[in-house]
């Protein structure tokens, strides 16, 4: 199914958002603090979306998107990297039934080639598991960049066309890499920057922005309630002006 789009129509808005996309960050300051090593932070990370995961089932949401790894997180440490694969692994390894049996689709996006053969097979073979789940989709982005994703995108966009000289955004968003979701409505960084670090750069055109200084590891329930209760309080216009949301019939 082709989701619609935020610039072409006006979407229907709903209280609970129905789709939240996450930048987890902070897990190395989280640590650094307590003088651990970094990986201790990542590690408390994976305990920190378990939880949101659930609360998200409780509340409602359709969609959860979660930036694990970007295309830009191979600049760091080689160790920090490969420690952070064993962790990808290990996740998967332990939470996919659970998720399965909660009612939960799995689906990880990014350029999957980078990674070894034995997670690329994990992966496939923990997104044809769950792929008929309909309760909440959790997307992972791993190595993933909002650049590649529109490139990626385009590439396979002009290979179907070869002779075209000209597209239009209807032809572009079915090959995007989360074409089967709807665009988010709110966007959480936690850890303090404001930025978005080449995250989903397409999708978020009109997502509520949040920024909370709390690092991943101590994102909890509470804190999410903070985040939505925030969003309940914005006025999506998408362009319009005050005035006319009080008038349902003009909303095209
Ligand atoms: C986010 O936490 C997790 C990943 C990018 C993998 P960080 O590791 O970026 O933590 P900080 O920002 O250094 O504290
Ligand atoms: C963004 O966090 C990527 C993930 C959380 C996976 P970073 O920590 O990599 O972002 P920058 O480098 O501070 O922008
Ligand atoms: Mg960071």
């Amino acid at each position: 199914m082709t989701q619609s789009s935020s610039t072409q129509q006006v979407p229907v808005v709903s209280a609970v958002p129905n789709h939240i996309a996450i930048i987890m960050d902070g897990n190395g300051r989280w640590a650094t603090k307590r003088f651990l090593p970094r990986v201790a932070g990542h590690a408390k990370g994976v305990e920190a979306v378990r939880n949101i995961v659930e609360a998200c089932i409780e509340r409602g949401v359709e969609f959860l998107t979660l930036f694990a790894f970007s295309s830009e997180n191979w600049r760091r440490p080689a160790d920090e990297v490969s420690l952070l694969m064993r962790l990808f692994i290990t996740a998967l390894d332990r939470e996919v039934s659970r998720m399965h049996a909660n009612g939960i689709r799995l689906k990880v996006v990014g350029d999957l080639s980078r990674f070894d053969a034995k997670l690329q097979s994990m992966i496939a073979q923990a997104e044809r598991k769950t792929a008929a789940n309909k309760r909440l989709t959790v997307t992972i982005c791993a190595n993933y960049g909002g650049r590649w994703d529109v490139m990626q995108g385009v590439n396979k966009m002009v290979a179907l066309h070869p002779d075209a000289t000209a597209f239009s955004e209807d032809q572009l968003t079915p090959h995007l890499s989360m074409a089967y979701a709807p665009e988010p409505d709110l966007f959480i960084r936690t850890g303090g920057e404001q930025r978005i670090s080449n995250f989903l750069l397409w999708q978020l055109a009109y997502t509520e922005l949040y920024f909370t200084e709390t690092f991943w590891p101590d994102f909890d329930l509470n804190k999410l309630d903070d985040a939505i209760a925030s969003y309940q309080q914005r006025e999506r216009r998408f362009g319009r002006t005050s005035e006319q949301l009080l008038e349902p019939k003009i909303q095209t």
